[in-house]
């Protein structure tokens, strides 16, 4: 990759696990966890995609709390559970590759930047939690814009800010639409595939395409 100013990432599932909350709780809810974890993903993103459709704006932690009520109703999990997993949710953890790869980023000449659905609070508690505060330049949320990736608006807001050109940006995200949209955006997206999953056909194949983030420091 030519002429990358900064690199941007995508926070949930690319940094952090969105997975780790129903897996601390795996005990109690059974092997049913993972179906459920994931059916709770899709409902969040479905709801943002339609939120942002009906111009019915409520921010990404309503979101995640509108989408666990179904899915905790569709998998038949107890409603005690409920804090507990939202509890979880403000603490997702990153993936185990992500701390020393943001650090040797970081000795670079590279703008870095979160740009998320999350909200500013959630996404602040999360590099907070983690440990990774001092690593980011920005930490960029749709609620600048108060609509939901993929609207353009918001791949925007890192180029307004940075004044840059869309294709000095390095755009890392492990969901396949988010790539797709970064990538029809302007940007060099680079798919962070980290289970052997299948691209999406939306006009947009990325030229990068690695297993973990410690495969960035290589092509960037
Ligand atoms: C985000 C979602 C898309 O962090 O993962 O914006």
């Amino acid at each position: 990759m030519k002429n990358i100013k900064a690199i941007i990432f995508d926070a949930y599932g690319t940094l952090f696990d969105v997975n780790s909350a129903a897996e601390k709780c795996k005990h109690k809810i059974g092997d049913k966890w993972e179906g459920f974890a994931n059916y709770w993903r899709t409902t969040q993103l479905e709801y943002t995609w339609l939120r942002s459709m009906m111009n019915r704006h409520k921010d990404f932690w309503q979101v995640t709390e509108d989408s666990l009520d179904k899915s905790m109703q569709a998998f038949k999990i107890d409603i005690s559970m409920r804090n507990e997993l939202l509890d979880l949710y403000k603490v997702l953890l990153t993936f185990p590759e992500v701390k020393e790869v943001l650090n040797k980023l970081k000795e670079k000449n590279y703008k870095l930047a979160i740009l998320s659905n999350g909200t500013p609070f959630l996404l602040n508690e999360l590099v907070k939690s983690n440990n990774l505060d001092n690593i980011f330049n920005n930490i960029f949320s749709i609620e600048e814009v108060k609509t939901y990736k993929p609207d353009p608006k918001v791949y925007n807001i890192p180029i307004k800010k940075y004044q840059i050109q869309e294709n000095e940006v390095a755009y890392l995200s492990a969901n396949t639409w988010d790539v797709s949209a970064g990538g029809n955006y302007g940007f060099n997206p680079v798919w962070v595939n980290r289970n052997n999953s299948i691209f999406d056909n939306l006009d947009y194949v990325p030229k990068f395409q690695i297993k973990s983030l410690t495969e960035l420091l290589d092509i960037i």
